[in-house]
């Protein structure tokens, strides 16, 4: 089994160096917003945007040293995560995050809306004044995709007619757009030629489409114990991801009536989602959602053997099997 502490093995200096570089960037103005600032410093999660980037840029530097414009690229891409998800526990009224309460259920949604909107322009009005506006320009742009993501999402779930058209759409502009950032921005840092950075984009894009299939997966097999998130949350958010749409793409006319007639009261109905969870679980759904994710990480993987091998290298690969076995 890859843990995350493995693929990290590489460039274990260089993250403790990233960690105070974000730290020596990242302080407030004192009150509410230092409160919640540190708050979510204090639960910062696997820090799987900025250790992609940083892999990916040692290993397309010539030396394999990293420095400030890599810890930069890592950084902002860190940052617009953390600000996205803020903002995501707001619109999914979601109470809990690793494991602790969500920063609207601790200081209310209308605190934690403008501590999303703070970590954001603290992060662009840091990543301006670095002067470093390739890196800035070219991570800026994933900002509105995820906003595009993410209300493209909301409009399905509220019509209950996410197709897998629309879920590929969705989860590729809310999840892979980012991780596909991370990557190219890693690269960019370096002075990665054209090639390399559009290169490790595509990497980045087919492993944050598995990425995310993979959590859409543990949503229906995971304990909210062990993923620190609400148990059944998509389905009870009325989300209809990958294993669900396998399942529905081949039920009957009446069986399909009946699974998005349950979807469409489980938030209030723990019976009904328990209902949909075991169909998913028993019809193959997870299973066929574990197929996609695979192919897309044969993707990422075949992107990545196009360079040269080396312990950074080694550790991107190290990532898709994480990702493919990963538990939370
Ligand atoms: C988590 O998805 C959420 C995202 C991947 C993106 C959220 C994006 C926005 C809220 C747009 C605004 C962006 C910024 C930068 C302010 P999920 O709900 O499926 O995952 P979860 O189970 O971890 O909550
Ligand atoms: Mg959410």
């Amino acid at each position: 089994m890859v843990t995350i502490d493995t693929i990290r093995k590489p460039i274990e200096a260089e993250l403790a160096e990233f960690d105070s570089f974000v730290r020596s960037h990242f302080s407030a103005e004192g009150g509410l917003l230092s409160e919640m600032l540190e708050y979510v410093l204090s639960s910062r999660g696997k820090g799987i945007r900025p250790m992609i980037a940083m892999l990916s840029a040692a290993m397309i530097s010539p030396s394999g040293t990293i420095g400030k414009r890599t810890y930069l690229a890592a950084m902002l891409v860190e940052m617009i995560h953390m600000a996205s998800l803020i903002h995501d526990d707001v619109i999914d009224d979601a109470d809990k995050r690793r494991g602790r309460p969500s920063v609207n259920a601790r200081w209310q949604s209308k605190n934690a809306v403008l501590a999303g909107d703070y970590v954001l322009a603290r992060n662009m009005d840091i990543g301006m004044s670095s002067g470093q506006y390739d890196i800035v320009s070219h991570v800026i742009r994933t900002i509105a995709t995820l906003c595009e993501g993410e209300v493209l999402q909301g409009d399905h779930a509220s019509k209950m007619d996410t197709s897998r058209e629309d879920y590929f759409e969705i989860i590729g502009k809310k999840t892979a757009s980012l991780i596909a950032v991370s990557a190219s921005a890693g690269a960019l840092s370096v002075k990665g030629t054209p090639a390399q950075i559009a290169a490790m984009h595509r990497f980045g894009e087919a492993a944050g489409m598995a990425f995310q299939i993979a959590d859409d997966i543990l949503d229906y097999t995971s304990q909210s114990s062990v993923t620190g998130k609400p148990v059944n949350a998509d389905i009870r958010e009325r989300k209809i991801t990958l294993p669900l749409i396998e399942v529905l793409e081949r039920a009957d006319a009446e069986h399909r009536r009946e699974l998005l007639d349950a979807v469409a009261v489980c938030a209030d109905d723990p019976s009904k989602a328990e209902f949909v969870r075991s169909a998913v679980e028993r019809e193959g759904g997870i299973e066929r959602a574990r197929e996609v994710m695979k192919a897309y990480l044969q993707r990422a993987m075949s992107v990545l053997s196009q360079f040269e091998p080396s312990p950074y290298r080694e550790s991107l690969t190290q990532f898709c099997s994480y990702v493919a076995e990963r538990e939370k």
